[in-house]
Parts: structure tokens; C-alpha cells; sequence
């Protein structure tokens, strides 16, 4: 008989918003008459940029004509999006990143669950706690050893490099899901310590597009460095609308290295543009097409008016919390608000809480690790309506 991968044995029953999807798919059956209003998952309501829509019509025209008709693309992505991407989001702000170096794909999740291929299973790999559990979750499928790096109140959820040696460190800044941002002083300690121990930073930078205080790096490049120590991951999902569409990309420079066995040095460029080229078959024409239109002036304007949107609803959830007497934090240079439950109520509990009594859903900070515990999540990506709505729902439960 086949043998499974053991690993798979030490993980929890089910990935985060699965287990969430599920309850709050059984409230739904069991309250047909409540309107359920979801700030749990991050994920974006609002229409796609009308040039991203354009630009995708426009591109399926092309595939009713034999003379534009295309077939397999280029598995690393069209040249016309990795220009557009190195030219529109580094070269813009000094950062010299060649189209070469960047790995056009279907989504950062993927891409940061995907990239332990390339690394060794004996790798150390450190872990912010609270995290993105997918960060955690594909490490244990590797069988990986994980080390946690505090990264809770106490920290004012800031990682700072630990006192143990890693070989693979992940970030995530601005931060899922704690809705801080690393400076760019914090980032430096990052980026020196990796250099120190030959480790690889895994900058995960999906939500860069909201940050909104200046000093704060919209890219690990932006610091010295950088480039011989990270890799960046980066999405059109929650900067253009992209959830449901799939597009994002990864830079690999071409100056970064890891050891083999025989401690060689070989390029983990060449090593990931050889596993996606044996394992992924790229993008579709249409999403490219419609993710390179959002680097177009008009682009850039629809995109500016979608994220300015998705931070109103932020800080009304802010105010309202705070009026409702929550500590909070996050939701200025990122798309969550981090709040703490009341005292001496656990983060499932208050999940049970708000939706059994306000049908509100956000996510249970200890679903992202043990120094979740006690917080809550918030997303700012709802309808302003649902978004005020829900603001309302919990400063009256909190009021009772
Ligand atoms: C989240 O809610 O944490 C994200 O939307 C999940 C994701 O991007 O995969």
C-alpha cells in the first residue's frame, strides 16, 4: 500500500478559514432569517478596476481571431506584465529589479506555500506568532523544524531578529494579521541578520499597496542588502480586486544563493525558474493583460480610489471600536484591524459571541497562533454599508 506523507498527520484538522467557512455555514442554516455580515476572510468586494475590465475583453477578442489566438504562455509570465512590474512598482522607486527576476503566478498564497520546494527539509525556519497560517502550515507539510519569533502586544507585534539561528525566516509586512508595518530601521536588523546567518528572508508584501505613512518600505529591496538575502512575494488580489481573477508575482534576484550538501553555492533563481517551469504552466493571457492595465496612468488612479476606499471602512472600524472601548490597532497602513476581546474572553469565544449575538464574523486571533490568543481580526474589505452595519451591530452588543 502507498505510504502518506506523515508530516501531513501533525497539522490541525483543517486550514483556518476552512473551519471558519464551515461554522459560520452552519449558523447560516440554522438562522435563515439573520443577515450574516462576514469581515472574516480578506476578501475584497468591491468591482475590478474598469481598465483591468477592459483590458480583459478586450484580450479574449483576441482569442476569437487565429491571427491572435495564443496557446501555452510563457511559464513565467508575458514579458509585457514583468515590464510593466519592474518598471511601475521598483524601478520607480530606485529599486533595480529585472523582468528576469520576476516570477509572474496565480497567487502569493501559492507562491509562499510553493516555495519550500526549492529549500532543503533540514532548514530552520523562524515564524512570527501571530502568522499567516499558510506560512506555518507548509512548513509542517515539509517536515520542517519551525521556531516561533514573538511577534505579540508585548512586541507591539514586531518582529525583531531572535537570539537563535534561522536558515529561512518569513515576514509579512504590512502584516497579516496584525495590521502593522515594519519600518524601515526594523527591516535593516532583518536584513543584517539574515546576512549574518546566511538565512533567506521570505518577504511576503501582499498589502504594500496600503501603506500610507511615509519611512514605511514598500519593498524588502528598498533596503540595502536585501537582494542577496530575500525573496519577495507580492499580489494583485487585494491591490486590484484580484481574489476571485488569480494573478501575483514573486522576485527571485538573481544575486541570491543557498548552500547544496557539498556546500556549494547555487542560485536559487535558477532553482525556482526550474521548478515552476516543470510545475506550473503560467497565468492566462486575459488575467495578465488585465493585471499589467492597472500600471497605466488611469490604472493607477482606479487602484488608488479602491485601496482610499477599503481604508475609509478601516477607520470607521477603528473609531467604532474604540468608541465601543477595544484596544486596537493596525487598519492605518493595512486592510486589518487588530483588536483585543474583552477581558478574560478567549479569541473563540468572541468569534462564537459575535456571531451568535450580533451575526458578525471576523477570525480568532489564536487561529494565527498561540499569541493570537485573546485578539481578534477585523477586515476592512466589506461594503460600506455591511462595514458600518457591523460597527453598529458590535458597539450595541458591547453597550449591553
Ligand atoms: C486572509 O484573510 O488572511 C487572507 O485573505 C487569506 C489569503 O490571502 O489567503
Amino acid at each position: 500500500m502507498a505510504r502518506i506523507n506523515e508530516s501531513y498527520l501533525n497539522l490541525k484538522q483543517s486550514y483556518l478559514f476552512d473551519d471558519i467557512a464551515k461554522r459560520v455555514a452552519a449558523f447560516r442554516a440554522s438562522h435563515p432569517e439573520k443577515n450574516v455580515i462576514s469581515l472574516g476572510i480578506g476578501d475584497v468586494t468591491r468591482p475590478l478596476p474598469q481598465v483591468c475590465i477592459d483590458a480583459m475583453q478586450k484580450a479574449v477578442q483576441e482569442f476569437a481571431d487565429e491571427a491572435t489566438f495564443r496557446g501555452y504562455g510563457p511559464d513565467r509570465g508575458y514579458p509585457f506584465l514583468r515590464e510593466a512590474i519592474a518598471d511601475g512598482e521598483y524601478r520607480s522607486r530606485g529599486i533595480d529589479i529585472s523582468p528576469e527576476e520576476i516570477f509572474v503566478s496565480d497567487g502569493a498564497k501559492s507562491d509562499c506555500g510553493n516555495i519550500g520546494d526549492i529549500f532543503a527539509q533540514g532548514n530552520i525556519v523562524a515564524i512570527s506568532d501571530p502568522v499567516y497560517p499558510v506560512y506555518l502550515d507548509t512548513n509542517i507539510m515539509a517536515g520542517r523544524q519551525v521556531k516561533l519569533i514573538d511577534c505579540s502586544g508585548r512586541t507591539s507585534f514586531a518582529p525583531e531578529p531572535p537570539d537563535f539561528h534561522a536558515d529561512i525566516v518569513y515576514l509579512c509586512s504590512p502584516n497579516n494579521p496584525t495590521g502593522s508595518a515594519l519600518s524601515r530601521a526594523q527591516l535593516q536588523k532583518w536584513v543584517d541578520y539574515a546576512r549574518a546567518n546566511e538565512a533567506i528572508l521570505l518577504y511576503d508584501s501582499a498589502y504594500e499597496r496600503f501603506i500610507r505613512e511615509e519611512g514605511i518600505p514598500h519593498s524588502i529591496y528598498e533596503i540595502p542588502g536585501a537582494k542577496d538575502c530575500a525573496i519577495e512575494f507580492r499580489s494583485f488580489s487585494k491591490t486590484a480586486g484580484f481574489t476571485g481573477v488569480r494573478c501575483a508575482y514573486t522576485i527571485v534576484p538573481k544575486a541570491l544563493f543557498a548552500r547544496s550538501d557539498s556546500s556549494e553555492k547555487v542560485s536559487l533563481h535558477a532553482l525556482w525558474d526550474r521548478r515552476q517551469s516543470t510545475k506550473f504552466n503560467g497565468v492566462s493571457y486575459i488575467v495578465q493583460r488585465g493585471a499589467a492595465a492597472i500600471f497605466t496612468p488611469e490604472g493607477r488612479v482606479q487602484v488608488d480610489a479602491t485601496i482610499g476606499y477599503y481604508l475609509e471602512n478601516a477607520a470607521l472600524i477603528l473609531s467604532g471600536l474604540r468608541e465601543a472601548g477595544f484596544e486596537c490597532s493596525g487598519g492605518v497602513n493595512a486592510p486589518y484591524i487588530w483588536l483585543k476581546c474583552p477581558a478574560g474572553v478567549g479569541s473563540w469565544a468572541f468569534f462564537d459571541e459575535l456571531l451568535n449575538r450580533a451575526a458578525v464574523v471576523g477570525t480568532p486571533g489564536a487561529g494565527f497562533g498561540a499569541n493570537g490568543e485573546g485578539y481578534f481580526r477585523l477586515t476592512a474589505f466589506g461594503s460600506r454599508g455591511a462595514t458600518s452595519e457591523a460597527v453598529e451591530r458590535i458597539k450595541k452588543l458591547m453597550s449591553i
